[in-house]
């Protein structure tokens, strides 16, 4: 074959095989096949030396134009497969504006939270102190300082999680009565309360549970009387349930505390008459309390010559579920949002 047909026949092949390129692979086989330096074009430029001079230039020229056509077919197949990726990609990457937005559902705050800071709004009110604990308590503090010495029956009531002899987990907040005391030297008047997590190891039921929240009531100064005790509970009760709801004292027992109450108050759902949230008894009992007992006083560096003072401890849980109707303490501690929002609408 003549060069200058085998160029042409060159050609036609370039431009059959460029019909079936169709992706980024196909085309730099192509290129390596008809435009790069070892491409057929190319050798066909060195058979230049073959044909006669007066010739060269007019062959040179095909070789050229050829070469030029083949590039500018492979540059406008280059940009189409380019054009048609970049439309796949957007086309995958499409965003659907219509679609709703992913929300993020709020947390609500859990109702134990919200009794505490009602009441410690109620109490900061009546100028107590809000006064911290502490988790992780020694024997010395959480008993023998409230009139627990080893060995007394009532600490079978807080069955309690040692950490070794004398260190606890806090099974009651009025360890932080001792530590209050204490810190003011048996002179100043003390008004404060403590709320914090308490822990006994109590059988987890509807009612029970291994840890819990209270909130520790201590007023210290001279003539404080039980008359105090009544006057400011009853104020709490008709703040945190309403001014119709009365409270009653029964006498009872604690090692701390002489004399010892538990407090009652009107149930809120019978006024009194007796139905099945107060078992038919028109009371429902919402905490102990009681004088603060002499020995309590002289070993926390008060006279109880001179001063005199009340105490109470009241449970968080129980106030929550009472307050709320909750029926199971465990639904508190479960974190279920659909729960914990019930309240914070409240
Ligand atoms: N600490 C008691 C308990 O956990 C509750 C209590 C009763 C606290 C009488 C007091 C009080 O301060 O005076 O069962």
């Amino acid at each position: 074959m003549e060069p200058k047909e085998q160029v042409e026949a060159l050609e036609n092949k370039a431009m059959e095989d460029l019909n079936d390129v169709n992706d980024q692979d196909a085309l730099m086989n192509f290129r390596n096949t008809y435009l790069a330096k070892k491409s057929e074009l190319s050798a066909l430029m060195g058979k230049m030396k073959d044909i006669p001079a007066e010739l060269r230039g007019a062959f040179g020229k095909i070789v050229n134009d050829t070469r030029a056509k083949i590039e500018a077919a492979f540059n406008a197949k280059k940009e189409a497969i380019e054009r048609k990726a970049m439309e796949l990609k957007l086309k995958a990457e499409e965003i659907d504006l219509t679609l709703p937005g992913r929300t993020h559902q709020a947390g609500a705050v859990n109702p134990c939270w919200v009794i505490v800071d009602e009441m410690m709004d109620i109490f900061a009110g009546m100028g107590f102190d809000i006064v911290e604990g502490r988790d992780v308590e020694t024997d010395h503090f959480n008993f023998e300082l409230l009139n627990v010495p080893k060995d007394h029956p009532a600490r079978d009531m807080q069955d309690t999680f040692y950490i070794d002899d004398s260190l606890l987990l806090r099974t009651q907040t009025s360890a932080a009565q001792a530590h209050y005391m204490l810190s003011k030297g048996g002179k100043e008047p003390i008004k404060m309360i403590c709320p914090g997590k308490c822990f006994r190891r109590d059988d987890d039921d509807a009612t029970h549970s291994h840890q819990f929240g209270q909130i520790e009531g201590l007023v210290v100064d001279k003539n404080i009387s039980l008359a105090d005790l009544k006057g400011t509970l009853e104020l709490f009760v008709k703040k945190m349930f309403g001014e119709k709801r009365e409270i009653r004292l029964r006498s009872s027992f604690f090692p701390f505390t002489e004399p010892s109450v538990e407090v009652d108050v009107s149930c809120a759902k019978c006024g009194g008459k007796g139905c099945n949230i107060c078992k038919g008894t028109g009371w429902i009992e919402i905490l102990g309390a009681g004088e603060v007992h002499p020995n309590v006083l002289r070993m926390c560096g008060y006279d109880p010559e001179v001063y005199s003072g009340f105490a109470f401890g009241v449970g968080i849980e129980r106030l929550a579920m009472l307050r709320y109707g909750i029926d199971d303490i465990r639904r508190i501690y479960a974190n279920d949002i659909r729960f914990l929002k019930d309240f914070s609408e409240k």
